[in-house]
């Protein structure tokens, strides 16, 4: 039997400061996330400058709390594992700098862990899923299609060519002035809505393959919006809701039919038939029963890790080190934080540029 790996994992790579203790049981001991939409609200998006400052400030204070509420020092952790990206580099200069001096002070061994990793690897973490399996990443930054065959082999069946789907909830909301973070002021307005008063595009549905594309979605609610604007001189708040509604039944059929095409590639090739979500977006009501709904019409299992796993956090941080761990994969000082980090370096390059910087 194996003796139980602990780390200590730390997330920084967007707008959440994050630390947690986690076991190779599974236990996860602790999970500290201290957010930072306060301080990025009247941007209507996360800044960068202002994100890395308040990581370095806080990376401390979390680390210190994780450690506590496990009932653990560093003496009893095993490793330290550490986004070292891709994402925002600021903050994850910050994370990866932290975990180094903690590293030293320490003695205990560094694992850069990739971020896009960490959450691929969440079900892992709360069902003990087995290798393989498919993952649908979807969130502000990331939107993706995974074949994950192994703790470091992804295959990327598919993913957006411009914005992800949470990058476009928050700009539907910054256009109709509802606030942020998007999504969920989003799914609020959408509930007293009518999904089909406005003919929104279902981009690249026309095209072969799991690609999708979500920046000319946003552009079709702006024109909507506008033209009301134009006729009437404001939104009233149904016109508000209808939007929203309309926009969130797009951004719905889009996952979901990809979802489908992505399903039947991934069976074909792998032969197994389950498929995972996590990111923020995965926590909207009508995207998640579309995607279960697509997922029963083809036999296919469908597991949506707990909400707050599911968001960014350090929980699956510290497990994607554990994986690494196992496997005797440890990094050094040398560590460096990178921008972009694809998980298939295999796959063509993604196109566009959102909240995190380049799409991995
Ligand atoms: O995974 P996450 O916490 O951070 C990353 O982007 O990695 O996801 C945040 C994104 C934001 O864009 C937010 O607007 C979106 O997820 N989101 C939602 C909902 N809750 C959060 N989008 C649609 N409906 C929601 N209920
Ligand atoms: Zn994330």
């Amino acid at each position: 039997m194996e003796t139980t790996i602990t780390i200590l994992g730390i997330e920084s790579s967007c707008d959440d400061t994050a630390a947690a203790v986690v076991q190779s049981d599974r236990a996860i001991l602790s999970s500290v996330i201290v957010g930072q939409e306060d301080l990025h609200a009247d941007f209507g998006g996360v800044v960068p400058e202002i994100a890395a400052r308040a990581h370095a400030e806080r990376l401390d204070i979390c680390a210190e709390q994780a450690l506590e509420q496990a009932g653990l020092t560093l003496a009893d952790i095993d490793a330290i594992a550490v986004t070292a990206g891709p994402g925002l580099i600021g903050g994850v200069m910050s994370g990866v700098m932290f975990a180094k001096g903690l590293a030293v002070g320490s003695g205990k061994p560094i694992i850069g862990v990739n971020h896009l990793a960490g959450h691929a690897l969440t079900p892992r973490l709360t069902d003990g899923l087995a290798f393989p399996y498919l993952m649908l990443l979807v969130s502000g930054g990331h939107c993706q299609f995974l074949a994950v065959e192994s703790a470091d082999t992804f295959h990327r069946l598919g993913g957006t060519i411009d914005d992800a789907p949470g990058e476009a909830f928050d700009k539907t909301a910054r256009i109709l002035g509802l606030g942020y973070p998007g999504g969920p002021l989003v799914e609020v307005e959408a509930k007293t809505g009518d999904p089909k008063r406005f003919k929104f595009p279902r981009p690249l549905l026309d095209r072969a393959g799991c690609d999708m594309s979500f920046s000319g979605l946003k552009t079709a609610l702006r024109r909507a919006s506008d033209a009301i604007v134009a006729e009437k001189s404001g939104l009233t708040n149904q016109d508000r809701a209808d939007l929203c509604a309309g926009f969130q039944a797009a951004v719905a059929d889009v996952l979901a039919e990809k979802s489908r095409r992505a399903m039947v590639e991934f069976t074909a090739r792998f032969g197994t038939t389950t498929i995972a979500v996590a990111g923020g977006v995965a926590a909207n009501d009508t995207i998640r029963s579309s995607l279960e709904q697509a997922a029963q019409s083809l036999n296919f299992g469908f597991l949506a890790p707990p909400l707050k796993l599911c968001t960014d956090n350090a929980a699956m941080i510290a497990w994607a080190g554990i994986e690494r761990f196992r496997a005797g994969s440890f990094d050094d000082l040398s560590l460096a934080a990178r921008p972009r980090w694809p998980l298939d370096s295999t796959a063509k390059p993604m196109l566009g540029s959102g909240k995190k910087g380049a799409k991995a």
